[in-house]
């Protein structure tokens, strides 16, 4: 599949997550807060993740329940990416925006978050989600991730939640996270790796790559990925075991990494 094939499949899965999450005028804060399996059984597309269950409940208090809902990340990056007062975050695909709003309560107003996302109903839903919560130190950017719309050394933190795994360019997701970082900054990301290597047919299933699956590579291909954006001290971690999977196909897990840009050179 041509990289433009996957991003318009993915953009338009994406999309229509995000209209199913405006139309949940029913949901109970239990409902969106328990796990997002509840939605689900609303409607939702469920192939395309729903993980607000790996967020602490007490973190999600006054996040809108649309911005739990929209959620499809696989890990939790500003509980690891040890966010402090005044600095500023990058959320590559922001999605319904719930890392935003997480990174902004914990940057404070002297700090600033920018969330990029190619999705105009998911930058819709996550606008509509910030005026919800009255949040002044947040906006979110139309934008891809391989070609990020802010200037050079823009932010602090670059933070994402199973987003590269979608990209069929990571050399072009790192080399752009580290362009955007300061001198000084670092990366968490929270995503989607195989344990072994795709084969072709799950390469040319777009549902299965806007589901997260036929992007996921191995851990030694998204390291030389940031390794040749020029990132140090690169750190991968597993976080728990394989998840659904299905004939032919390698494990895939959740990882965690963090990675740094030099202060200087
Ligand atoms: C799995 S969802 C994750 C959203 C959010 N990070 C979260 O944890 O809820 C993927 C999001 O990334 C966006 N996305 C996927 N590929 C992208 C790309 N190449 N450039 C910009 N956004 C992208 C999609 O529009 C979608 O909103």
């Amino acid at each position: 599949m041509a990289d433009n094939e996957i991003k318009e499949h993915v953009q338009q899965r994406y999309g229509q997550r995000a209209r199913q999450v405006s139309q949940l005028t029913l949901l109970t804060p239990m409902e969106a807060a328990c796990c997002a399996d509840g939605t689900a059984e609303k409607g939702m597309d469920k192939s395309l993740g729903a993980y607000s269950d790996l967020y602490v409940q007490g973190d999600l208090e006054g996040i809108p329940l649309e911005a739990i809902a929209a959620s499809a990340g696989c890990g939790n990056p500003t509980a690891l990416a040890g966010l402090k007062l005044g600095e500023r975050v990058l959320d590559l695909g922001s999605g319904g925006g719930i890392d935003c709003f997480l990174a902004a309560k914990q940057v404070g107003p002297t700090g600033y978050v920018v969330g990029v996302d190619m999705t105009p109903d998911m930058l819709a839903l996550a606008r509509k989600n910030a005026e919800r919560l009255g949040i002044g130190n947040v906006e979110f950017v139309e934008g891809y991730i391989e070609d990020v719309p802010l200037p050079d050394g823009h932010v602090d933190v670059v933070i994402s939640n199973c987003v590269v795994c979608l990209s069929p360019d990571k050399d072009a997701v790192a080399s752009e996270a580290f362009r955007v970082l300061a001198p000084g900054g670092r990366l968490h990301i929270s995503d989607i790796m195989a344990l072994g290597p795709m084969p072709q047919e799950f390469r040319d299933n777009p549902d299965k790559w806007a589901g997260c699956v036929s992007g996921a590579e191995e851990e030694k291909d998204y390291l030389a990925h940031l390794q040749s954006a020029g990132f140090v001290d690169i750190e991968i971690q597993q976080e728990g075991g394989p998840r659904a999977k299905e004939e032919g196909m390698p494990d895939i897990v959740s990882v965690k990494v963090v990675a740094f840009k030099r202060k200087t050179g």
